[in-house]
C-alpha cells in the first residue's frame, strides 16, 4: 500500500462532506410514516383504549411486533425506560435484593433498578463488549434476583451462556434489546431469550417514533403484571376488563402507555427493520474485511455475524494512545458526521454508557435525599464501589477501542472512503 500523507500532518483528508448522522430508522421513513401517521391523526382517536374512531393501531403493532420477535406477548409502551421499570417491576424487583448490570450499558439500565430500591452490581464485559458469563458468575450472591443481559451497540451478548447461567441459580434474565431490535442468535432472534425483553424506539435506534418502547415475553403472568404496571396498577382480562380480584394482578401503575399516533410509525418502521439491519449489515462487514488486512487492529467479536444489527463499529488498538492517535487520524480525514451526530469517538468519550461516568450512581446519589435505596434497612451491607477500577477488562477495552456508528444510508462511495482512511491511517500508524 502507498503511504499517503496524513491529514493530520497536512496531507489531503480523503473525504471533506461529513458521513450521513446514525439513526438508522430515521432515513428510512418516508410517505408511508407520514400517510401513518395522517390517517390515524384523521381518526381523532390518538389514545389506544378508546376514541371517536379507535383505529387499534397499538394492539396491531403489539401483536405484529411479538410476530416478528417470535415471542407470546408484545406489550408497547412510551419509552425503553419505561419497559424496564414495567419490566423488573413485573419480575418482582424491589429492595433488599441485587440485580447485575454490565460494566457497559446504558444509564436508564441501573437507574431501573435503583429507583426500584433495588442494587445494581456490575459485571464485567468481555471481547463481545456485552457481559462477561465467567465474570457474572463470580458477582452472584445470595441476595441477587436477576441479572440484565444488555446487547450493545447493535451486537448481541452471549444470551445462551447467560441464560444458562441464571436458570442453573434460578435467576431472573432480562434482555436489554434497545440497541439491538431485530438482532438474533443463530436465528433465534434476542429479547426471546430472557423471561423478559425490552427494546426501545427512540431516535436513535433500529426502528423508531422518536420516542416509544416495548416489552416481550412468553409467560402471560409477567406479561399481564408489566401490563398492569405500565398502566394504572391493573392488568385486564381478553375482554380488555381491568383484573381486580387477583393479588399478584392488582399492583401499582406509572402511567407509561404507548400512544396509537406513534404505533401507527412504529407499525410502518417495523416492515422496514429488515431492509435496514441490511444496508448496515452490508456496510459494516464490508469495512470488517478490509481491517482484517491489519492484524494489530482487534475487532469486536461478534456471536453471530448474520444476527448482528451493524448500526456501530468497534475496532480495537494494543493501547490508549494508539486508539487516541488512530481517532484523531481518522477524524483528520474527514471520518466524522454533521455536529449533531456521534461520529467517531474513543470510547472514553462515550458518556453515560460507562458505568464509572454515572456520576449518581457512582456516588450513591439518592432522589429523596435520605440514602434511598443505598441507606435501606433491607440493603444493607449490600452497597458496592461503583468507581473506575471495578471492572477493569471494560476500563482496558474502553480506552482501547474506537467506536463508529454506521449509518442506514451509506452510499458505496461513504463505504470506499472509511475504508481508505482507515487503510490510510492503520498503514502510517501502526
Ligand atoms: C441499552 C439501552 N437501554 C435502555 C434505553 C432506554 O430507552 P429510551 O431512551 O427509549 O428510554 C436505551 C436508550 O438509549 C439504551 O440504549
Amino acid at each position: 500500500m502507498i503511504k499517503q500523507k496524513l491529514a493530520i500532518e497536512g496531507g489531503k483528508p480523503v473525504r471533506t462532506k461529513p458521513l450521513p448522522l446514525e439513526f438508522p430508522g430515521v432515513h428510512h421513513m418516508d410517505k408511508l410514516e407520514i400517510q401513518a401517521g395522517l390517517r390515524l391523526l384523521k381518526s381523532r382517536s390518538p389514545f389506544r383504549f378508546y376514541g371517536v374512531k379507535l383505529q387499534n393501531e397499538v394492539e396491531k403493532f403489539e401483536k405484529e411486533f411479538a410476530r416478528a420477535v417470535g415471542s407470546k406477548y408484545a406489550l408497547a409502551v412510551g419509552s425503553g425506560t419505561g419497559a424496564l421499570h414495567s419490566a423488573l417491576s413485573a419480575l418482582g424487583v424491589g429492595p433488599g435484593q441485587e440485580v447485575i448490570v454490565p460494566a457497559y450499558q446504558w444509564i436508564s439500565v441501573v437507574a431501573a433498578v435503583v429507583n426500584l430500591g433495588a442494587i445494581p452490581v456490575l459485571a464485567d464485559i468481555d471481547d463481545t463488549f456485552t457481559l462477561d458469563p465467567a465474570d457474572v458468575q463470580k458477582r452472584i450472591t445470595p441476595k441477587t434476583r436477576g441479572i440484565v443481559l444488555i446487547h450493545m451497540s447493535g451486537a448481541p451478548g452471549d444470551a445462551p451462556a447467560i441464560q444458562k447461567l441464571a436458570r442453573k441459580q434460578g435467576l431472573f434474565l432480562l434482555e436489554d434489546c434497545a440497541q439491538c431490535n431485530g438482532g438474533s442468535i443463530r436465528g433465534k432472534k434476542v429479547g426471546t431469550f430472557g423471561d423478559i425483553g425490552i427494546f426501545s424506539y427512540q431516535m436513535n435506534k433500529n426502528m423508531t417514533a422518536g420516542e416509544g418502547g416495548g416489552l416481550v415475553t412468553n409467560d402471560l403472568r409477567l406479561y399481564r403484571r408489566a401490563f398492569a404496571c405500565h398502566d394504572l396498577g391493573y392488568a385486564r382480562d381478553d375482554n380488555g376488563r381491568l383484573i381486580y380480584d387477583d393479588p399478584d394482578l392488582c399492583l401499582w401503575g406509572r402511567g407509561y402507555r404507548m400512544d396509537e399516533l406513534r404505533a401507527a410509525v412504529l407499525r410502518v418502521q417495523l416492515k422496514k427493520l429488515p431492509r435496514i439491519i441490511r444496508n448496515m449489515q452490508r456496510s459494516k462487514y464490508r469495512i470488517r474485511k478490509a481491517l482484517a488486512a491489519f492484524p494489530q487492529v482487534k475487532l469486536r467479536r461478534i456471536q453471530d455475524p448474520k444476527g448482528d444489527t451493524s448500526c456501530f463499529l468497534i475496532t480495537t488498538y494494543p493501547d490508549a494512545a494508539t486508539a487516541q492517535r488512530v481517532c484523531r487520524a481518522l477524524r483528520a480525514e474527514g471520518i466524522v458526521t454533521f455536529p449533531q451526530g456521534v461520529s467517531n469517538v474513543v470510547m472514553t468519550d462515550w458518556g453515560l454508557h460507562l458505568y464509572y461516568n454515572i456520576v449518581s450512581l457512582v456516588n450513591h446519589n439518592s432522589i429523596d435525599g435520605q440514602g434511598f435505596p443505598w441507606k435501606l434497612a433491607e440493603n444493607a451491607g449490600l452497597e458496592r464501589n461503583y468507581a473506575k477500577g471495578a471492572c477493569p477488562t471494560a476500563d482496558s477495552l474502553f480506552e482501547r477501542s474506537i467506536l463508529i456508528p454506521i449509518p442506514s444510508c451509506l452510499t458505496k462511495k461513504d463505504e470506499d472512503d472509511i475504508i481508505l482512511a482507515f487503510q490510510k491511517v492503520l498503514s502510517t500508524l501502526l
